[in-house]
């Protein structure tokens, strides 16, 4: 039936994995919070035929599957229908055929688009010039937008991320390009926005006065899967670093915003993106650890002889007013012995200690814990004393906040329902823009340049389930450092 403002959802790779594990369950749920708008279509498009019934019984498997504890029957009844399925190769004009017909179809006067890429890197450009071509990206009215969304990973290095840019802008203008980052659309991320800007407790210390480092780790324990040929080709830098790595850093280091808006949000970020320092080779070769899981070379898709990383560990720079001198350090590796996504904040010793300490003990400084995942949670740990010991004692303690305790009852969602949502909304503050991912790319090439050229470092090899190759150990002496323990994977 026709609906003179209909919106629809497209999703290109519909066949896919994403479409299975992610976009669909986050469908699903928003729909079961009444979060979508009403009447709102998503067709799935992809080159396997299939009819909607058959699109929207394997999409049903796989939110049972996916959906965990929100998996309900009558719930999956009502979303089922909104599902339609339009099988061609995008990427090819006589590939929308089908698209178009059903747009025919079912808009009428006309609705509101979302187009979803969740194709292979090398189609974003094809399908976005055939997508303007057969005229569907062409907005007739403010009310009936037509925006897209896509997917990670948005170039390869500088130069083709430029280049996608330019492609992509000759048919969409930049507030119709919405580029995904998952880890934006995490709660405890946008969380970070809400503790450095609506407290005032911590901001006066947030600076090179009072922190003495950073540390950025995102480990994980999966290893590649079945995505050994995607991965031995991009490694761990492009994988992590060049998105989610850098986009907390961004967050927790940028000024803040005048408004909580996408223009200002994102202008503050690429502020601090451009003040950190591109190192030149010898400094990059120098500010980075490597390393590879034990077995990653009998790994499916994967070269024999690879040299690519699983693991690396960088210091980047920051050359503003706020943060000069202050080191930040990146993590991030696959099959290590934990999943968890942290953000450490080390302040500075005080200046002074009237307390002694036992022989050989050092004074453990203050110092912040910001758990992205598993157990979201804030830690603060501090000195008190030891109530009635012989001589005065001190030693550390912690306050701390966890997400589970204070929001009992409110499980954290899924970081694709909130980018939907937005992207519905026309909400950009959560998506990156182009200028961020260029200087993104600028800031992670020098290190992609030390592990790719001939003669690139072996990576070290580091046991499952470790926490990383010992070197990366030795890699924090040399930077006069030690990585903090980690908080994220105790139990809550
Ligand atoms: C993706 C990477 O962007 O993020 C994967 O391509 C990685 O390799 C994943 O496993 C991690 O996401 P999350 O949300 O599980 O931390």
């Amino acid at each position: 039936m026709s609906n003179p403002l209909s919106k629809t959802i497209v999703i290109f790779g519909a066949s896919g994995d994403l479409t299975a594990r992610k976009l669909i369950p986050s469908l699903y749920r928003l729909d079961r919070k009444n979060r979508l708008p009403e009447g709102v279509r998503i067709v799935g498009v992809s080159r396997t035929k299939l009819s909607h019934l058959e699109f929207q019984s394997r999409m049903g498997a796989a939110v049972k599957q996916f959906a965990g504890a929100d998996w309900n029957q009558e719930d999956w009844d009502q979303f089922a229908p909104r599902l339609q399925y339009c099988s061609g190769d995008a990427s090819t004009s006589e590939g929308l055929a089908s698209l178009e017909e059903w747009f025919k179809a079912h808009e009428g006067a006309g609705g509101a688009r979302l187009f979803y890429l969740s194709v292979s890197p090398d189609l974003y450009g094809s399908i976005v010039s055939q997508l303007a071509g057969a005229g569907l990206t062409k907005v007739p009215s403010p009310e009936l937008w037509r925006r897209i969304i896509i997917e990670k990973p948005f170039g390869h290095n500088t130069l083709s991320a430029q280049l996608l840019n330019e492609e992509i802008r000759q048919f969409l203008k930049e507030d119709q390009i919405y580029r995904i980052d998952h880890y934006l659309g995490k709660e405890t991320v946008q969380n970070l926005l809400v503790f450095r800007f609506g407290n005032t407790l911590f901001e006066p210390l947030w600076n090179a006065n009072y922190i003495d480092h950073v540390q950025i780790t995102v480990a994980e324990t999966v290893k590649v899967g079945s995505r050994g040929d995607y991965y031995d080709r991009a490694g761990v830098l492009r994988d992590m670093f060049q998105n989610h790595l850098l986009q907390i850093m961004a967050i927790v280091a940028m000024e803040a915003p005048a408004r909580y808006s996408a223009d200002m949000l994102r202008n503050e970020k690429v502020k601090l993106l451009e003040a950190i320092t591109i190192p030149d080779p010898k400094e990059a070769s120098e500010s980075i650890w490597t390393g590879q899981y034990e077995g990653y070379l009998a790994e499916k898709g994967v070269r024999p002889d690879s040299k690519t990383p699983t693991y690396s560990a960088i210091r980047l720079n920051v050359d503003n007013w706020r943060w000069r001198g202050v080191p930040f350090f990146l993590r991030s590796g696959k099959a290590l012995s934990s999943r968890t996504s942290e953000v450490q904040i080390q302040f500075r010793c005080p200046p002074h200690l009237m307390f002694s300490l036992p022989p050989g003990e050092k004074l453990e400084c203050n110092r912040l814990a910001i758990s992205i995942q598993p157990n979201e949670s804030i830690h603060l740990r501090f000195q008190s004393k030891v109530p009635d010991q012989e001589k005065m004692t001190i030693a550390p303690s912690e306050m701390e906040f966890q997400y589970g305790k204070s929001y009992s009852g409110v499980p954290i969602p899924e970081a694709y329902e909130r980018l939907l949502q937005d992207a519905l909304g026309g909400d950009a503050s959560l998506f990156m823009r182009s200028d961020e991912i260029e200087r993104s790319w600028a800031i992670i090439e020098p290190f992609l340049n030390v592990t790719e050229s001939p003669d690139a470092p072996i990576p070290e090899e580091y046991p499952l389930g470790s926490m990383g190759p010992v070197g990366a150990d030795g890699f924090m002496d040399k930077n006069l450092r030690e990585w903090l323990p980690l908080y994220g994977n105790r139990p809550s």
